[in-house]
C-alpha cells in the first residue's frame, strides 16, 4: 500500500493565478499525515521543480491559433505524465494534486498507457473536451479530454509531441462523467457524436447518485475488473462547498454525493489513481471558503484511501 503524491502547482491552463497554490495548501492542511494514518506508505513527487518561473507565467507570446500557453501546458504536462507513468511501473498509487485539470491530459493517458482496459471517470461541472478548434477560451483545461483522446490533432499545438508519440490514447468508450452542468455547443456535439456515456446534474436527481455512481462503473468497467482512474475537479462540487475554485457553476453536486461517487468506486476495489485539482486558494473571499474548499479536497483524499467503513 503506497501513495505517491504528485504534485501538479500549474495554472498555466487557464487565466487566473492562485491555483497553483493547490498543493501547498492541501500539504499544509495535512494531507500527507492523513494518508498515513488511513494505513498507506506515502512519498512526494514534485516533477514541476526546478522548472524557471519567470517562463511559467502567463506569457502573452505564447500562444497557438486559439491555445493560450501551448509551450507551458506541453512542457509541464510532460513531466507530470511520467511522474505518472512511474508510479504505475512500481505500482505505487498516483495522487496528482493540481493545479488546474490541464493536467488531466497526462494522467489519463499514463493511466491507459499502463492499463489499456481501464476506465476514467472525470468528476467535473465541465466537459473538458474542448478541441484546439471548438475552444472559445483558448484555455487548455477545458481540453484535456479531448487532448488525450487524439481529437483534432492536426490542429494540435507543435509543442504536444510526447502526446503525440503516446502508443495508447484514450477512447471513447472508456471514459465517462459524473456532475456536469456547462458543457460548450462545440462540446455537446463532440460527446454525441462519439457516444460518450456523460451523467449530467439532470441525472444524478432523476437516478439518484447511488444508481448514477454504478451506472458509470458498468459504463466504463462492464467486466468489474477492471482498473479505474478517477479525475476529480472539485468545481463538481456545488460552489456552496467549493468556492476557492476559478470556473464555480451553481447547482451542483452536494458535498455527500460528492463524496459517496469517491467512496463507491474506492469499494469496488478497482480505484488505481486520482486527480484533484482546480483548488485555488485566492479566489476565496473569506477564510471560511479556503477552509472549506480545502478540507473537501481532503476529504476525497481520505474517501479514495479507504475511509468508509466506520
Ligand atoms: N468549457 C469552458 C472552457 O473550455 C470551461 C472549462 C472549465 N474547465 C475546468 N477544468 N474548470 O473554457
Ligand atoms: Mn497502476
Ligand atoms: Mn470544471
Ligand atoms: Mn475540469
Amino acid at each position: 500500500k503506497h501513495v505517491t503524491v504528485i504534485k501538479a502547482p500549474f495554472s498555466g491552463g487557464q487565466g487566473k493565478s492562485g491555483v497553483e497554490d493547490g498543493p501547498e495548501q492541501l500539504l499544509k492542511s495535512g494531507l500527507l499525515h492523513q494518508i498515513e494514518s488511513l494505513g498507506w506508505e506515502c512519498s512526494v513527487a514534485d516533477p514541476l521543480e526546478g522548472l524557471d518561473s519567470a517562463k511559467m507565467k502567463a506569457n502573452v507570446e505564447d500562444v497557438y491559433e486559439r491555445c493560450k500557453r501551448p509551450q507551458m501546458v506541453s512542457e509541464c504536462c510532460e513531466r507530470i505524465y511520467k511522474a505518472v507513468e512511474t508510479c504505475h511501473q512500481q505500482g505505487s498509487f498516483p495522487l496528482t494534486v493540481g493545479g488546474d485539470h490541464s493536467i488531466g491530459m497526462s494522467t489519463i493517458t499514463a493511466f491507459v498507457n499502463a492499463h489499456p482496459n481501464g476506465g476514467i471517470i472525470w468528476v467535473d461541472a465541465h466537459a473538458d473536451i474542448n478541441t484546439s478548434s471548438t475552444t472559445c477560451s483558448g484555455n487548455l483545461h477545458g481540453c484535456p479530454v479531448a487532448f488525450a483522446m487524439g481529437l483534432d490533432r492536426k490542429n494540435w499545438p507543435p509543442q504536444f509531441k510526447w502526446l503525440d508519440a503516446l502508443k495508447t490514447l484514450v477512447k471513447p468508450e472508456q471514459i465517462t462523467y459524473i456532475g456536469l452542468r456547462d458543457v460548450d455547443a462545440g462540446e455537446k456535439k463532440i460527446l454525441r457524436d462519439l457516444g460518450i456515456k456523460a451523467f449530467s446534474m439532470y441525472h444524478v436527481d432523476k437516478y439518484g447518485i447511488n444508481e448514477v455512481v454504478r451506472m458509470a462503473m458498468e459504463a466504463v468497467n462492464p467486466s468489474g475488473e477492471n482498473p479505474i482512474h478517477l479525475s476529480y475537479d472539485v468545481d463538481g462540487i456545488d460552489p456552496l462547498y467549493v468556492a476557492a475554485t476559478g470556473t464555480p457553476v451553481r447547482g451542483g453536486l452536494t458535498l455527500r454525493e460528492g463524496l459517496f461517487i469517491v467512496e463507491e468506486v474506492a469499494n469496488s476495489g478497482n480505484l488505481a489513481g486520482l486527480d484533484i485539482v482546480e483548488v485555488n486558494p485566492s479566489l476565496a473571499t473569506t477564510d471560511i471558503h479556503i477552509v472549506d474548499t480545502v478540507n473537501t479536497g481532503l476529504s476525497i483524499a481520505k474517501c479514495a484511501l479507504g475511509d468508509t467503513i466506520l
